[in-house]
């Protein structure tokens, strides 16, 4: 089985770190008796977690109701996202605790209490409800991380509408399939975000994908840089003009444990993206009970920071609903964390001081950060001298999510973030988990670093070998063997393709998609993706869509995608590409074809690199290759070709590989 992660000689699989004594002393988890009680009786253990976690505003009758692939969890119950998020909340006498300090890339903040939160929500609901949203439409999001974000989700539970949040990367193409998939009735947008200091806009964006979204009937624009955006009367309407009038005066709906509470598109084997369907009683359980003993929160002093955008899932779950529905205060910002406050940028950006982030922990006292593999090395590139100017003692835990993290990305994390005291939560989950699946807790968990450890309580996984027998010992595919209460519900449109997906390669397993290794103390090792789909910054793309976006432009005949491992990013895109007769290679056309899947697809589909091939290597069945494409461009030995059409094809990619630049 390929792994696309190699475990090396730097580390030994030995290495452990206990969580600190003082940690655990005062832990919300010091033992395993959770995992007892789980193993003992699931069912049970998640029932008491969901009334323990959650307010009903009627109990459920039935804890699950498992139809292989269909999971109802907590049937009969009602219950409401944003009453558990803000009402109760106030109700206990927490309504002027703050909720989320927010800070915009120019420097601009704003500190919201969960009392001012709930009537920003109210009133957004209330524009939902004039523009004739109801219980079970869809509304699609494309937001900057601003504060009108989150309270647009939380307005959309609050009446019953499911949200499907693009992310603010995406191109107009993303944001017109998934309009047309989900069948949107409003787009809630904004002019533009701020990133590396520019306004990047999202309106322009919108404005493009419109055309051919025929199920739009609204759209509601966010004022956030002051950008001349076009309106079309009827249509369009700014978010401040309709909120200005808005009753904050809208009760929070029960709503059916089952609801739908939002859609979530994410990349699969094929071109066409998966709306993956999350539903609310299930779903909340689980993102509350994971944020609340991963990081072993204390919401009557921590001020937890989730660095991920909402637009992916970490950011739903984590920046969200779970931090909102244990009552936490936590840290939004809105830019990147190589743009400084405004009267630190001086000179070439690329001289700008890298310290943004160890500047807004020191600020607000941030108690936990939770952040990407990819982030970590882009830290450790930039150097230790830029965390270290910074007092960050007031950090307890950190996590990470996304991809595996190498052992030297972890050590630097525990060294100079972490200062050695910080215990570290190796999240691993997906956006069809909903919420963490694979975790260390601090108070309980010997961490060994690059590992993630072992199941958190409720939660059961086995790898098995390629017949379907259970692995013990060693590599194996990653599988999940129950039901868990935020077990994505289905795929938008498409039940058949849910079973398919994920249902039917090991008989009565969920597999997800990825390796992973079982050492002989018993821990999970996850070693990357072993199906066609790429892990580019922690975040996921289909080999299929960039080809498809490949081919799409008139001068290619032919494309094949590999992820090649890469240092900073764990893999980046190589597009191999064969062109069509009438086309002449030249560096021009290879820029042309690169930007064109930017076009397509956003820049972070863009390839590292476009290297134009006569011809790709395929099986005799007609195969493409891939694992042969990857060493060529990783610059490995060849290994075993004797499957190969054509040898020549080979010798003639490595040249090609060898004299094509690697880009930005
Ligand atoms: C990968 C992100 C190793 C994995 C929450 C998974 C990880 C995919 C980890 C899901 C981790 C996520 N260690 N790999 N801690 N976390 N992954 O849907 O391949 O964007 O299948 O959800 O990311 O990506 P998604």
């Amino acid at each position: 089985m390929a792994g696309q992660v190699t475990i090396g000689d730097f580390y030994s699989e030995d290495r452990t770190f206990p969580p600190p004594p003082e940690f655990r002393a005062t832990a919300l988890v010091k033992d395993r008796s959770m995992w007892d009680e789980a193993n003992a009786d699931y069912e049970a253990f998640w029932a008491r977690q969901a009334r323990e976690l959650v307010t009903w505003f009627e109990d459920f009758d039935t804890v699950l109701d498992w139809q292989l692939p269909f999971a109802k969890w907590f049937v009969g119950g009602k219950l409401n996202v944003s009453y558990n998020c803000l009402d109760r909340h106030i109700e206990a006498g927490l309504g002027d605790k703050v909720a989320y300090y927010w800070e915009g890339e120019p420097g601009d903040t704003v500190v919201l209490t969960y009392r001012q939160l709930h009537a920003e929500v109210c009133k957004f609901a209330n524009v939902l409800k004039g523009l004739g949203l109801k219980t079970g439409d869809r509304a699609l999001i494309y937001m900057p991380m601003v504060l009108e974000l989150p309270i647009a989700m939380l307005a959309c539970t609050r009446i019953g509408v499911a949200h499907s949040i693009v992310f603010g990367g995406f191109s107009p193409d993303s944001i017109m399939d998934r309009c047309n998939d989900a069948e949107a009735r409003i787009i809630i947008t904004a002019d533009a975000g701020y990133r590396r200091g520019v306004a990047s806009g999202l309106k322009v964006n919108v404005d493009a994908a419109l055309a051919q979204c025929p199920t739009v009937e609204n759209v509601v624009v966010v004022n956030r840089c002051g950008l001349d955006v076009e309106m079309e009367p009827g249509r369009d309407h700014w978010w401040h003009e309709l909120m200005a009038t808005a009753s904050t005066d809208c009760a929070a709906e029960p709503l059916d444990s089952e609801q739908l509470l939002f859609l979530l598109y994410t990349s699969g084997t094929t071109a066409k993206p998966k709306g993956i369907m999350h539903t609310t009683g299930g779903y909340l359980t689980q993102v509350a009970f994971s944020h609340k003993y991963t990081f072993d929160l204390r919401p009557e002093s921590d001020v937890y920071w989730c660095g991920a955008d909402i637009g992916w899932v970490t950011g739903h779950s984590y920046i969200v609903y779970g931090p909102l529905c244990n009552g936490a205060t936590s840290v939004i910002y809105e830019g990147t964390p190589d743009t400084p406050r405004p009267e630190f940028r001086q000179g070439d950006p690329a001289a700008w001081p890298k310290d943004r982030l160890w500047d807004i922990i020191e600020r607000y006292g941030v108690t936990q950060l939770y952040t990407a593999p990819t982030a970590i090395r882009t830290f450790m590139k930039w150097g230790e001298q830029w965390p270290a100017a910074h007092d960050l003692s007031s950090l307890r835990v950190l996590g990470t999510v996304g991809e595996p993290i190498n052992p030297e990305a972890w050590m630097w994390y525990h060294t100079h973030i972490g200062r050695e005291r910080c215990p570290i939560a190796d999240t691993w989950w997906q956006t069809e988990t909903g919420g963490h699946m694979i975790s260390p807790w601090p108070g309980v968990t010997t961490t060994k670093p690059g590992s993630a450890c072992g199941p958190i309580p409720g939660i059961f996984i086995e790898l098995v070998d390629d017949e379907g027998q259970v692995v013990q010992r060693g590599g194996g595919y990653l599988t999940i063997t129950k039901p868990w209460p935020a077990i994505l519900r289905g795929i938008w449109g498409s039940p058949e393709r849910y079973f398919d997906t994920y249902w039917s390669r090991f008989d009565g397993r969920y597999f997800a998609g990825d390796g992973a290794k079982l050492d002989d103390d018993g821990y999970l090792w996850l070693l990357g993706r072993v199906d066609d789909v790429m892990n580019v910054s922690g975040h996921r793309i289909s080999t299929a869509e960039v080809e498809s976006a490949l081919v799409d432009h008139p001068a290619v005949a032919e494309a094949a995608v590999v992820g090649a491992n890469d240092e900073l990013t764990g893999q980046a895109i190589i597009g191999y590409v064969i062109l069509r007769g009438t086309y002449q290679a030249s560096d021009v056309l290879r820029e042309e074809v690169r930007q064109h899947v930017a076009k397509k697809l956003g820049p972070l589909a863009r390839p590292k690199a476009v290297i134009l091939v006569p011809d790709l290597p395929k099986t005799r069945s007609g195969k493409i290759m891939r694992r042969l494409l990857r060493d060529v461009v990783e610059g490995r030995s060849l290994g075993d070709t004797t499957t190969l059409a054509d040898q020549s094809v080979v010798e003639e990619l490595r040249t090609r590989a060898l004299d094509a630049p690697a880009e930005d």
